[in-house]
């Protein structure tokens, strides 16, 4: 086949020689739809993160246009707290797209670690991952993708979102039909396919709080097996059901402001019913009152990530499978 032709997007360079610029060293992140390689630049030693897609299963899938999609809008990308693409190249039958190594790791792997953050350290994630959305939100794209996989911390432990996998350009009222993202994260009118918008980023954010508080999701309760496994069908009730558990510790603020995101109505949910103007609304919230949104960025994260992280990551611990097979069972559409 011929690789370059076989994805016909405009966005990617075609020049194999840069495939050869660099080290590929070991993996980082797999999922469904990709495998995230740690590569190593010849030229001036500099890490990055590769996400490498097969192209003939995007082509098998009728996927060519979802991952123009995504190499396009990834690439437009602007704000600090948003994982950049810098480069995207096809060689020998896969697109390889580059981003900066983001070296502290995934905010999952943290909250595993605390269990539960303190209320200073959950707002603090919070608010740097409603900048993100923000600014996503400001360049017209949904989200849809919330989990705290996909937010990953720097080397000075700022917030930096990645997984634009199921991101969408929606213009003013527009709204997506598709069921897409992580279950335990999803809205009520995604799951019911009444339409996304910008208004169901803004619900699997408020799910987000309260796991980074509680540790736990709010909609998992009597939708466990004895495993902890998560049975589907009681998940979904709950989330349409939209009752949820207030342990006291949460505190009244936090409390207050995930109430108003939970809400199964999305106009009736703060920031109404398409979420573009969510950000205002939510920065002004009692909760934030001792956030300096302006200087957020430049302000001490609460935790640092060690400095020997990207030996972890990119060093001698790998916990992926190297062999060349991605899962390709995935079926989620846009
Ligand atoms: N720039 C990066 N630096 C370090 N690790 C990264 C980077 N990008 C991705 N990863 C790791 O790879 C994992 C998967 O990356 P990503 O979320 O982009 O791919 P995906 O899950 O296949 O796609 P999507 O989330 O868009 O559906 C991340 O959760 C993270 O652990
Ligand atoms: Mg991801």
């Amino acid at each position: 086949m011929q690789v370059a032709a076989c994805l016909r997007c405009p966005n990617v360079a075609r020049n194999r020689c840069k495939y050869n610029y660099f080290r590929y060293l070991r993996t980082i992140g797999l999922s469904t739809r990709s495998r995230v390689v740690l590569a190593k630049s010849i030229v001036d030693s500099r890490l990055s993160a590769v996400k490498i897609i097969k192209c003939k299963t995007q082509v098998e899938k009728n996927r060519v246009w979802q991952t123009n999609d995504l190499v396009r809008i990834w690439r437009s990308l602007l704000s600090p707290a948003l994982q950049s693409l810098q480069r995207a190249f096809c060689h020998a039958g896969r697109l390889y797209m580059f981003s900066e190594f983001i070296a502290g790791g995934e905010l999952s792997s943290l909250h595993e670690k605390f269990r539960r953050f303190p209320n200073h350290v959950a707002r603090f994630y919070a608010a740097e991952v409603a900048q993100a959305l923000g600014s996503l939100h400001e360049q017209d794209i949904v989200y849809r993708n919330m989990h705290p996989d996909n937010i990953m911390l720097s080397s000075q432990g700022h917030v930096k979102l990645v997984g634009f996998g199921f991101a969408k350009v929606l213009r003013d009222t527009d709204s997506t039909r598709t069921i897409c993202g992580c279950h335990d994260y999803l809205a009520p009118e995604v799951l019911i396919s009444e339409g996304t918008t910008m208004a169901s980023d803004w619900w699997s954010w408020g799910v987000l709080i309260y796991f980074m508080l509680a540790g736990t999701n709010p909609f998992h309760e009597a939708a466990l097996d004895k495993h902890g496994n998560v049975i589907e069908p009681l998940l979904y009730q709950n989330i349409l059901r939209c009752e949820v558990n207030f342990p006291h510790w949460l505190g009244d603020q936090a409390a207050s402001l995930i109430r108003a995101l939970l809400v199964r109505d999305p106009a009736s949910r703060l920031g109404g019913k398409t979420g573009r103007d969510a950000l205002p609304l939510i920065m002004a919230h009692p909760w934030f009152s001792d956030v300096l949104w302006e200087t957020l960025r430049d302000t001490k994260a609460p935790y640092i990530p060690p400095a020997d992280d990207t030996d972890k990551n990119g060093g001698s611990l790998n916990k992926y499978d190297e062999s060349d097979d991605e899962q390709e069972n995935e079926d989620d559409e846009r």
